[in-house]
């Protein structure tokens, strides 16, 4: 019998000792993986220590190494060795983080961070958060607060009515927004056809004189919701401008920062945050910029008289606490893991200086690959960068001399494909402005000048291969 700790330590390490050398992206596919994992139900047990060993070898070949320095894709970071490690201590000490009388440290804890978090993005002191499985539900958590205040401020009372016979509320929003908003908003309950789209320019920011006059077209509950960071090329909204407008309106503002509103931290970007501490409630993650483990993602909300008349749960037979913060008053869970640990570990590793440089060299190196890819060309066909990163986010595109545009999106595609299948580098695509496009996001501590050079490199002998039909 083999002690499954042990075990289990051993290929964690062996995982996060081969990110530097081993392949970018899973290398099995789906039937492979099917292959290796299916099997009837077990009928008896078997030692744990050997569940851990199969586990790992059947696992490994289909783990992308997004917790690698050249893993692009999405938005997905790794995990810094602190909040890995808290992560498995969370795992171990297995606390039930409803209630501060269920789980004391745990929910200290949380308290304490959630204090630390706003001191970092430098929002209103007296906000109240929830730690949240990402950046979706921590949209659900801040607009179920909107949700409550409007309509309050309509005269209804949506936690004792429900929404059948409510005032319509109206969701203004940037056409360029992310797709966790509209799910947001039909879990609500408000439902996909009461989103308003909001005009943008060409870089995808809200125009002003569309939200104008858009406002000027409903006198019922509003909620607009802005970027802080759209996916394909980081661009802000311009909050200090559109916000007063919204709220002269009447409007509750809440701003999707899932991982732009960790610009607000950099010296050198704080300026494209200018203006989001007029907003409402913000959402944003920690297991994407800043590096703990899956899942985590954090909602802040101005108002927490709405927040916890909209979530807490103040059953009977549970004991609230007195003398500390009950995460359920803020939760939409009752029993959950007690995320925010990792993200204390986190947040002591790097201090506010450290995160301040962990977003300025992600920026950097993105700058970097976007202009580095950019520049590649061989015979008939060349790449070409379609934005200067603002942050950690860029495109790129890959055309054949002569082609269309059509033939070009293909190309594109073939060229992500080939990138990805050789295990050297790992990006996504995107449509960007009707194209496809190469997305480039740059949001883990590993990456370095070296990962940069050497992905640059992958994509360069992926160009030169598709040209030569190898
Ligand atoms: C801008 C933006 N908002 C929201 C989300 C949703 O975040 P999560 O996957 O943590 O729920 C993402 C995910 O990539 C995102 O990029």
């Amino acid at each position: 019998m083999s002690d499954p700790f042990e075990r289990a330590r051993h290929h964690a390490r062996k995982w996060l000792e081969n990110l530097d050398t081993g392949p970018a992206g899973a290398q099995a596919g789906a039937a492979e993986l099917r292959a290796a994992f299916e099997a009837p139900l077990p009928e008896t047990g078997r030692d744990a220590g050997e569940i851990i060993d199969a586990l790992a070898a059947k696992a490994t070949p289909g783990l992308n190494a997004n917790a690698g320095g050249r893993f692009f894709a999405w938005v997905m970071a790794g995990s810094l060795p602190s909040a890995t490690a808290a992560d498995w201590l969370v795992s171990a000490w297995d606390q039930n983080v409803g209630l501060f009388s269920v789980a004391p440290a745990a929910a200290m804890i949380e308290e304490i961070t959630g204090e630390w978090l706003k001191d970092l993005f430098d929002l209103p002191r007296d906000a109240s958060f929830a730690f949240t499985t990402g950046c979706q539900m921590a949209h659900v958590t801040a607009l179920a607060a909107a949700r409550h205040r409007v309509l309050a401020h309509a005269g209804w009372n949506v936690e004792e009515e429900g929404l059948f016979g409510a005032p319509a509320i109206r969701v203004l929003t940037s056409r360029n927004r992310h797709g966790s908003i509209d799910s947001a908003i039909r879990y609500l309950g408000i439902g996909q056809s009461n989103i308003v789209d909001v005009d943008t320019g060409p870089m995808g920011d809200m125009q002003l004189d569309d939200l104008e006059q858009k406002l000027s077209h409903y006198d019922g509950p509003i909620i607009l919701c802005l970027n802080a960071a759209d996916l394909n090329v980081g661009t802000f909204d311009d909050f200090a401008a559109l916000i007063p407008v919204a709220r002269a309106a009447g409007a509750w503002v809440h701003v999707d920062g899932a991982f732009g509103l960790f610009a607000r931290v950099s010296e050198r970007l704080r300026s494209l945050t200018e203006g989001i501490e007029l907003a409402d409630s913000w959402a944003t993650d920690g297991h994407k910029w800043l590096n703990v483990p899956y899942d985590c993602g954090i909602a802040f909300v101005r108002d927490a008289e709405a927040h916890r008349a909209a979530m807490a749960l103040g059953a009977a037979y549970l004991s609230p606490s007195r003398e500390a913060r009950d995460p359920n008053d803020w939760n939409l869970e009752l029993s959950r893991r007690a995320r925010a640990i990792p993200v204390y570990a986190a947040l002591q590793e790097l201090g506010r200086q450290g995160v301040a440089d962990l977003i300025d060299r992600c920026c950097e190196h993105c700058h970097a690959l976007v202009s580095g890819i950019g520049a590649l060309s061989v015979p008939g066909a060349s790449a070409k960068a379609l934005n200067d990163p603002v942050l950690n986010q860029g495109l790129v595109r890959f055309e054949r001399a002569g082609a269309s545009k059509e033939e070009n999106d293909a190309f594109t595609d073939d060229i992500i494909a080939r990138v990805n299948a050789s295990g050297e580098a790992f990006f996504s695509g995107t449509t960007w402005n009707g194209r496809r496009a190469m997305r480039v996001s740059v949001v883990s501590w590993r990456t370095n000048d070296a990962d940069v050079a050497h992905s640059i490199a992958a994509v360069q002998t992926c160009l030169t291969g598709a040209l030569a039909g190898t």
